[in-house]
């Protein structure tokens, strides 16, 4: 009987285990350049979608079924979980939109947290359909934002070209953030831990912007909660995936996690990098505004990064950031080819 543990080359390469090709997945793999995720979203809304387990376990099997990608990844938003603490996202707009920012303290005293099993109880669902759907085969990635990153939409009430209120924070009441980010992180971790219990092969954190801070200011604000998250979740023994976007300048800083693997964005040369990472898997890096190359650039380039990965303590294919919606899909088929196609 196949055993997803032993079996699996994306769970392998977190792992360390050597594996033959290497994995590929990518993130955002489910979105809007699919033509059949643009189907279902003209039936529900994005948090319908999010909040329907039958819904989301489909369009978490489309990229699966049409590319055969080595690792699932759980359709939500990292800002799902926010809206039971009171703090609910409008999507209908474009990007995310919160009616009414955090920014005060009552603000943030208001937020609660609450049991995941309860307030996300839809998320458990999906996770176990996906499952299900998904059998011995492919394994399901489970995830979250950083706390740092999940505020930022919070301070900031939607997404931000310059974080002006949230630095205006972190500048004149660093306690307040402190605060913020002491019930994000006490949310995430239980967050995760409901994943993992109900069913989750391994988890990816996700930092998107804790990249925009002075080092100094990201070891006291950002560290020590992504530090206590992958910390409280390694008894699990689930592999965990700790993505920084522009952790360039803080390598040293992340390197000091005890996490199985680092995500790597396309600035990072990954042979140049290796040496500073050699007790980690790695995932990347390609930038996803590569798909839009010629064919032949996509593949010099995959294999470039292939290549490069093989001296990595464990290395899964990805973009260096999420997939964006007006890529060609004959683009990522050129991709998950030539990835698949490699051998070490
Ligand atoms: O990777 C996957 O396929 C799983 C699902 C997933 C989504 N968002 C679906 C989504 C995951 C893992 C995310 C993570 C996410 N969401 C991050 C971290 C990673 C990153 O990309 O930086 C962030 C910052 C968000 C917040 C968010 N959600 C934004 C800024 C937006 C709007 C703009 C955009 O990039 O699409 C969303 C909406 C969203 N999340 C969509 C999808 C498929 C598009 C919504 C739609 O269908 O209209």
């Amino acid at each position: 009987m196949a055993d997803l543990k032993t079996d699996s080359i994306f769970l392998k390469n977190l792992r360390g285990e050597p594996t033959e090709r290497t994995p590929i997945w990518v993130m955002r793999q489910a979105g809007r350049y699919l033509p059949e995720y643009m189907a279902v979203r003209e039936k529900l809304s994005f948090n319908e979608l999010c909040r329907t387990p039958e819904a989301a376990c489909e369009v978490t099997l489309q990229p699966i079924r049409r590319f055969g990608f080595d690792a699932a990844i759980m359709f939500s938003d990292i800002l799902t979980p926010l809206a039971p603490m009171g703090a609910a996202f409008d999507f209908s707009q474009g990007g995310p939109k919160l009616e009414k920012p955090i920014r005060t303290e009552e603000e943030i005293g208001a937020l609660h947290t609450y049991d995941p099993e309860e307030g996300t109880d839809f998320v458990a669902a999906a996770i176990k359909l996906m499952k299900e759907n998904l059998g011995d085969k492919t394994p399901l990635i489970g995830f979250a934002g950083s706390p740092f990153t999940l505020a930022t939409y919070l301070i900031e009430g939607g997404g931000s070209a310059d974080f002006a209120t949230l630095k205006a924070m972190l500048y004149t009441r660093p306690d307040l953030l402190d605060d913020l980010m002491t019930k994000l992180t006490d949310q995430t971790l239980a967050y995760l831990r409901m994943q993992i219990a109900a069913g989750v092969d391994a988890v990816q954190l996700f930092d998107t912007w804790g990249g925009i801070l002075h080092p100094a200011d990201y070891a006291r604000v950002v560290l020590p909660c992504v530090k206590r998250i992958l910390d409280g979740l390694k008894e699990t023994g689930v592999p965990r995936i700790y993505f920084l976007k522009g952790s360039a300048p803080y390598l040293d800083l992340v390197t000091t996690l005890d996490v199985e693997a680092l995500g790597l964005d396309w600035t990072m040369d990954i042979t140049g990098t290796l040496p500073r990472v050699k007790d980690f898997a790695v995932q990347g890096n390609l930038d996803p505004l590569a798909l839009f190359g010629t064919h032949d650039e996509i593949r010099r380039r995959a294999l470039e990064i292939c290549k490069a990965g093989t001296a990595a303590r464990g290395h899964v294919f990805n973009l260096g950031h999420g997939i964006t919606p007006p890529t060609p899909i004959a683009a990522v088929e050129t991709l998950v080819e030539t990835v698949q196609g490699f051998r070490r």
